[in-house]
């Protein structure tokens, strides 16, 4: 089978390669998937370029231990183990990998079937890859950290990605007022898709301007929590899905401490990969929600695609398919 895999750390252009690979073998316990599409993200730009460095505690020391990336993936079943009750041959699935590996850029995967949900008829398979991962960061970080509510006043930093792109929609749902923070390149799409107000990160800083929210959702922690707090209304909460390490570590340990003498919430989602799918399934059918897509592009552009995600460039989701 065709695989986008890489040997060593680098810059995807340099380091990943479309390769032949032997089709994956499958347990008892396991499901054969051949994949349809699959979706970039931002695992994927950490583990090609085996930074940040920390990370190679997990990755891999000195060079990658899997030489596989991707942890997204629609698909169809191919062939089931012995002991899976959960699917059939031929079933349409989709998934978040990431508890259970990397490998979804490749033409076939064998996964546990809790990595795996069904994929419903009437959603794409290019819609399929995009919402298992941002869409969860979102919910679970907006909804069940946050508890998003009707009219909340609401800021997205990183509000052109894949989890701000669904963030937006789901304050929407609330009839949030939405502040996003991206660059400016962005702001005629974001402004599109529904943003109130946009602030452009490289020039201002938001949480100097004096403006406060109810939630603020952040996909890119970059400062300490005490810029943060001035940001955030009384009863105000401040959720952080990623950013700079030593910021998340401060967002931890100082954001616990602020949280326990003012009535301002500070917390870090940990994502429980897949848990909520049915949920986004009732908004996706019910067109309340639909992840903005960038492509898709074949296999054979990944490394392209990858070194642009990792520029900043996209907006939504970065769509590879594998089947065209
Ligand atoms: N908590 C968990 O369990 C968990 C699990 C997986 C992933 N994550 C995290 O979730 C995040 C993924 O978000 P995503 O998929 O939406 O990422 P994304 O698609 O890369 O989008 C991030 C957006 O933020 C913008 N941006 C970059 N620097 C910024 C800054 N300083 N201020 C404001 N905006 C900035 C980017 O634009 P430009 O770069 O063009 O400026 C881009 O539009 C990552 O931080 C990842 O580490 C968390």
């Amino acid at each position: 089978m065709k695989a986008l895999t890489l040997e060593k750390y680098g810059l995807p252009k340099k380091v990943l390669r479309l390769t032949e690979q032997k089709k994956p073998s499958y347990q008892k316990n396991e499901v054969l998937v051949k994949i349809h599409s699959t979706a970039i993200n931002d695992y994927d730009w950490s583990l090609v370029r085996g930074k940040p460095l920390m990370y190679r505690l997990m990755f891999g020391l000195v060079k990658p231990k899997s030489k596989s990336l991707g942890m997204e993936l629609s698909g169809t079943v191919e062939a089931v183990g012995s002991e899976v009750t959960e699917f059939e041959i031929g079933d349409e699935v989709y998934g978040d990998t990431s508890a259970h590996g990397f490998g979804t850029f490749a033409e076939y995967i064998s996964l546990p079937p809790k990595a795996l949900a069904t994929k419903p008829k009437t959603m794409t398979y290019e819609d399929a890859a995009a919402l298992p991962h941002a869409a969860l960061l979102a919910l679970q970080g907006m909804k069940e950290i946050g508890g998003i509510k009707n009219g909340m006043k609401v800021l997205i930093n990183g509000a052109g990605g894949g989890v701000g792109t669904i963030g937006l929609q789901l304050a929407k749902i609330h009839h949030c007022e939405v502040t996003g923070v991206d660059r400016q390149e962005k702001f005629e799409a974001l402004s599109n898709l529904g943003y109130d107000h946009l602030i452009n990160y490289q020039l201002e800083n938001f949480t100097k301007n004096g403006i406060q929210y109810d939630l603020i959702l952040d996909c890119k922690t970059d400062k300490l929590p005490f810029s943060y707090a001035r940001s955030l209304k009384a009863n105000g909460v401040y959720v952080s899905i990623g950013g700079k390490i030593n910021y998340l570590l401060s967002t931890l340990i100082l954001g616990k401490a602020l949280s326990v003498i003012s009535s301002k919430r500070f917390e870090i989602l940990s994502l429980k990969s897949n848990q909520g799918l049915k949920e986004i399934e009732g908004m996706y059918e019910n067109k309340q929600i639909k992840p903005v897509i960038d492509g898709p592009y074949p296999l054979s552009l990944g490394p392209d695609k990858l070194q642009e995600f990792g520029n900043g460039y996209h907006i939504g989701k970065i769509i590879l398919s594998i089947i065209t």
